[in-house]
């Protein structure tokens, strides 16, 4: 008996230590920020908005998603890009920060005079397919979930190919099992559908 109860305090003790350890963090700041993403500016853009092929946008995403990312890249759980060495450099409150710094740009601007037929095919997949349930309305991105509207469209292929075959390992397996019915077909859809989207 008395070790069930000096467990639960313990575990008790545990909680608030966690509980006291998040209120540490100081609130994330994009002034500083924007100073830490200098060294990411080569390949993610000036203003999270990429050049280099590959290279997602980071402009207007979610600042928990931009975050999630960081730490899965930091913990070898996600791969690619050299990101697993780049993210290991950074300490959380570096994530926070820079994530506060690109989710306050200026989003991709939308590609105008895609292909018609793709984009209403994407658009009804999208919503057949609830990804609008996670992502929004206009595929913003909430929470941990990631922005599509405006992403590359290679990018996006290549993310949803690779979460699909589990080459990406996603963080709860929803997004695994939200791609796993997908034809290269749909994909191709999806992604000109969400690069139209302003
Ligand atoms: C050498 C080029 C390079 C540099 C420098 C770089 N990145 Fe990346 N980053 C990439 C590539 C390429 C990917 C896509 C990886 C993949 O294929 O999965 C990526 C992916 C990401 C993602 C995932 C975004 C998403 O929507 O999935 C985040 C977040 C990110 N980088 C943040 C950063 C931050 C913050 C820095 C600076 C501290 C940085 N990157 C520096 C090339 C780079
Ligand atoms: C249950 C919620 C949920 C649903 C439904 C969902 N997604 Fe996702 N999606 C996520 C989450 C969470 C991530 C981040 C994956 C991770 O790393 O854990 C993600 C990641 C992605 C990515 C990679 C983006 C990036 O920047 O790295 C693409 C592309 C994507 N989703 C497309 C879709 C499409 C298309 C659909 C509909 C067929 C869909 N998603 C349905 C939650 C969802």
């Amino acid at each position: 008996m008395f070790f069930h109860i000096s467990k639960a305090i313990q575990g008790v003790a545990f909680f608030l230590t966690s509980l006291l350890a998040i209120q540490a963090w100081a609130a994330p700041d994009a002034i500083a920020g924007k100073a830490k993403a200098q060294v990411c500016s080569a390949c993610h853009g000036e203003n999270g908005i990429s050049t280099v092929a590959g290279t997602p946008h980071l402009a207007a995403q979610p600042p928990l998603s931009i975050f999630y990312q960081l730490l899965q890249f930091r913990d070898q759980r996600r791969k690619g890009g050299s990101m697993e060495a780049i993210a290991a450099t950074l300490s959380e409150q570096d994530m926070r920060d820079i994530a506060e710094h690109y989710s306050a740009q200026t989003p991709p601007s939308p590609l105008a005079g895609g292909d018609a037929t793709k984009i209403s095919q994407g658009q009804k997949i999208a919503q057949q397919q609830y990804c609008s349930s996670c992502h929004g309305a206009q595929l913003q991105g909430q929470k941990h979930v990631p922005r599509l509207s405006g992403q590359s469209t290679e990018y996006f292929v290549t993310q949803l190919r690779n979460l699909r075959s589990g080459a990406r390992a996603d963080m709860d397996g929803t997004m695994a099992s939200a791609a796993r019915s997908l034809t290269d077909e749909e994909i191709e859809a999806m992604a000109t559908y969400a690069r139209s989207l302003p």
